[in-house]
């Protein structure tokens, strides 16, 4: 009897409980699906305000990437000129637009406002003027999806940069990475789905997990400007190196086959190879991907608001946030969670140093050897192994975050660029031996941005003036008429009021 009374009591409990449990499960899926929208977005619409109306949550955290205070051993939000922290840098970007002026990366916010203040885009006059090409707007700004839309891809990539300085107004948003009509994540950059395609692979048969690194991978990723495009000859044409894998070697191998260089350095006279920003590529060799965790995961964690689960768009550092980003999986304290970082990245940048030295000794020497007569003969393979070096060394300097997604990828890379920079300045001492000159190649004081600057000949000033003409005569016009053209696209339709 005793038993009967408190099986019966058990049940009642149970049932109660699940009761309890589904109203719960109930009240949290409605928290997460709550948001009516209260405008129509338009299947090209840039503007982050108003994606914004309708889910105010992911629109502030997004406006949080505004924030430059936060700066960590090697990375964060805060504005650091890399020159001037690392001046070897000058000598081995000679003759090249990243001698004159590099910044650590700030906030997907300031996408815009970097480009137009980097002595890089230099000071077009008219829209016709260069230096660069449309193709450099492409991950700035989902106004590019946009004028691809509107005007084609090749046709995009076929202007100049100065001609979209009204057009390109939106830092990276919204649209770049959701689908307006369902939210769901889409790529809108076709490199990377060319890319893909390349490879012999589908990329709309990827995983929801996946594509929560691949809308990241349409930007944060190695790639060149393809000029001789079949359809497409002669306009700069955005292209991923994947085709023959993701390795540094694999990329080395497809630049080296169509014989592509991004420009010739100015010293050595090597055909160089410029990294861009492998993220992605170093990233999947990494334990973390191998385990299936997405970029998201780290820089973009759950957040909590009111009860309200949500994504948290504040793109940032993720030692910005240890508590919502690793302590969701690892239950260190934060302080060794981030001594673990800083730990692969001090270890990393010892050998990156290293490099850097002996590239920059390398191209000076090479530089040497020309002046004493050398020929095209005698440097060809040790211009080739300083290229190699080189690609390495920037392959993992270009990749912010490497040295933490992918240590022992990183590590690897190096030690082979160490090796062939080596290699390069054994021939270099033969070569500069059999030309008469027996002894140290005299190295010239690059101890500031200023001196390695000088010292290649750059005249920063004369670029400086030339920037602040631009800002103070040429852009407000130019974003004038942007202001206009937005203007005449007004606001959204309002489909509900109630929230
Ligand atoms: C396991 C967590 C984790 C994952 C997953 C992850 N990252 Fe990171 N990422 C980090 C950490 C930690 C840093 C170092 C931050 C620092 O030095 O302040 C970092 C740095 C970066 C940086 C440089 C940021 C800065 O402030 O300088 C970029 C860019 C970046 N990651 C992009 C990506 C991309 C793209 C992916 C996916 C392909 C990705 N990350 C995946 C943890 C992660
Ligand atoms: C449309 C191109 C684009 C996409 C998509 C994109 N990024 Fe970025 N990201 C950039 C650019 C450009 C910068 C540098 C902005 C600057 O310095 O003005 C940047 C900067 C960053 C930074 C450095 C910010 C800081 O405060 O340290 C991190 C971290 C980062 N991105 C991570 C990601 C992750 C993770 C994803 C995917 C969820 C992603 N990005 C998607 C282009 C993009
Ligand atoms: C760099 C890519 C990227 C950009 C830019 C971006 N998002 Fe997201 N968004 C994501 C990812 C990743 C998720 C998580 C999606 C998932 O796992 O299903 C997400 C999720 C969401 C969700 C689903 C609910 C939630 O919070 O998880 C909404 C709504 C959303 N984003 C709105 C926005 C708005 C509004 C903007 C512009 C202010 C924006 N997003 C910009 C990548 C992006
Ligand atoms: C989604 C889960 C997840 C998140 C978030 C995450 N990790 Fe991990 N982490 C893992 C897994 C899984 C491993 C592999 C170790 C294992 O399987 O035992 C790992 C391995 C590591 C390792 C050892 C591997 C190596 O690189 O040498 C470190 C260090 C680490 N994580 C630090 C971090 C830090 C710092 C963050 C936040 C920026 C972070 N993790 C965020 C899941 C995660």
């Amino acid at each position: 009897m005793k038993n009967k009374v408190l099986f019966i009591v058990t049940i009642v409990v149970v049932f109660l409980l699940g009761l309890l449990a589904s109203s719960i499960i109930n009240r949290k899926s409605e928290a997460k699906y709550k948001y009516v929208p209260s405008v129509v977005i338009g299947k090209n619409e840039p503007r982050n305000e108003e994606w914004g109306k309708n889910y105010p949550r992911e629109y502030q955290s997004y406006m949080q990437t505004a924030d430059t205070t936060f700066r960590s051993y090697q990375g964060g939000s805060a504005m650091v000129d890399m020159l001037e922290e690392d001046p070897r840098m000058v000598v081995l970007w000679a003759g090249y637009a990243f001698s004159k002026d590099y910044n650590q990366g700030r906030g997907h916010f300031y996408a815009i406002e970097d480009l137009h203040n980097s002595l890089r885009s230099a000071a077009p006059e008219n829209k016709e003027d260069g230096p660069m090409p449309a193709t450099c707007w492409a991950c700035k700004s989902p106004d590019v999806p946009r004028l691809m839309d509107e005007h084609g891809v090749g046709e995009f990539y076929a202007g100049t940069w100065a001609e979209n300085v009204s057009e390109v107004v939106n830092p990276i948003g919204c649209a770049d990475c959701h689908d307006p009509n369902n939210m769901k994540l889409r790529i809108t950059r076709p490199a990377l789905v060319e890319a893909f395609q390349a490879m012999g692979k589908d990329i709309n048969k990827s995983t929801h997990q996946e594509m929560r690194s691949l809308v990241c991978a349409q930007c944060h990723v190695e790639y060149y400007f393809n000029k001789n495009k079949p359809g497409h000859e002669g306009t700069n044409y955005l292209t991923f190196p994947w085709e023959n894998g993701f390795a540094v070697e694999d990329m080395e191998k497809y630049y080296d086959d169509i014989g592509f260089s991004d420009w010739t350095h100015a010293i050595s006279k090597a055909p160089m190879l410029k990294a861009q920003h492998p993220d992605y590529e170093i990233f999947l060799t990494g334990v973390h991907a191998d385990r299936g965790v997405s970029c998201a995961d780290c820089h973009m964690p759950y957040k909590s608001e009111g009860g309200q689960k949500f994504t948290d768009h504040h793109l940032q550092s993720p030692l910005n946030n240890v508590a919502n980003s690793c302590q969701v999986c690892h239950r260190e304290e934060t302080d060794k969670l981030i001594a673990n970082v800083y730990d692969r990245q001090q270890k990393a940048n010892e050998n990156r140093i290293k490099l850097e030295d002996v590239l920059v000794k390398a191209h000076i020497e090479a530089g040497k050897a020309w002046e004493l007569g050398a020929t095209e003969e005698q440097m060809k393979d040790i211009l080739m192994s300083i290229r190699h070096a080189q690609w390495r060394w920037d392959y993992t300097a270009a990749s912010h975050g490497g040295s933490f997604h992918s240590p022992v990828e990183i590590g690897r890379v190096l030690g082979s660029g160490l090796a062939e920079a080596q290699e390069a300045r054994v021939k270099l001492v033969r070569l500069l031996a059999a030309l008469g000159h027996n002894e140290p190649v005299a190295m010239p004081d690059i101890s500031t941005k200023a001196k390695a600057q000088k010292y290649i000949g750059l005249d920063i000033d004369q670029l400086r003036k030339d920037k602040q003409n631009f800002k103070s005569n040429t852009l407000p016009k130019w974003l004038e008429e942007a202001k206009a053209r937005e203007a005449k696209m007004g606001s959204n339709k309002v489909v509900s009021t109630k929230k």
